[in-house]
């Protein structure tokens, strides 16, 4: 059994070890906002955070993350308590299929927690390895500099940034 801690919650696991992160997520753990998207570590649909960094989750194996902290979509808020994110995306209407969503929100989550307020170069650079096929990636931008502002409004200290 491997120890996995889970948007603040212990959940023992039976998967084998060297099991992509991604699949114990959404196959034991039921939490299906990481996205299998090329299962090679090329898209950033899988993007979670672990210990404060954006991971992908295909690509990374259950041992690696054990006792770390993991936070997924899921840990960001609720349907009817959004998180500043969560709020953020929704407010600019961010999301066209929705696919690349939840990876781009992780991303943007693990830089918000050590940028407050990133330039659009440095929002631009966390988010290079995720990618939308859609091209919604300007009010992708415009999101991310909302939650940003939303926190800042919010006094929300950087450790707590992933709270929703
Ligand atoms: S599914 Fe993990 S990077 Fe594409
Ligand atoms: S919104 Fe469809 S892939 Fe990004």
């Amino acid at each position: 059994m491997t120890t996995l801690n889970v948007n603040g919650h212990t959940h023992e696991v039976a998967s084998e070890p060297d099991t992509p992160l991604l699949y114990v997520l959404r196959n034991e753990l039921n939490l299906n906002a990481a996205k299998f998207g090329c299962g090679l570590g090329q898209c950033g649909a899988c993007t979670v955070m672990v210990d404060g960094q954006a991971v992908l989750s295909c690509v990374t194996p259950l041992i690696v993350v054990e006792g770390k902290e993991i936070v997924t979509v899921e840990g960001l808020g609720t349907a009817e308590k959004p998180g500043p994110l969560q709020a953020a995306f929704i407010e600019k209407q961010a999301a066209q299929c929705g696919y690349c969503i939840p990876g781009m929100m992780m991303s943007a989550a693990a830089l918000l927690k050590q940028n407050a307020t990133p330039t659009d170069e440095e929002i631009r650079s966390a988010l290079r390895t995720n990618l939308c096929r859609c091209g919604t990636h300007m009010r992708i931008l415009a999101a991310i500099r909302r939650a940003s502002e939303l926190m800042e409004a919010a006094g929300l200290p950087a450790a707590k940034r992933s709270a929703g």
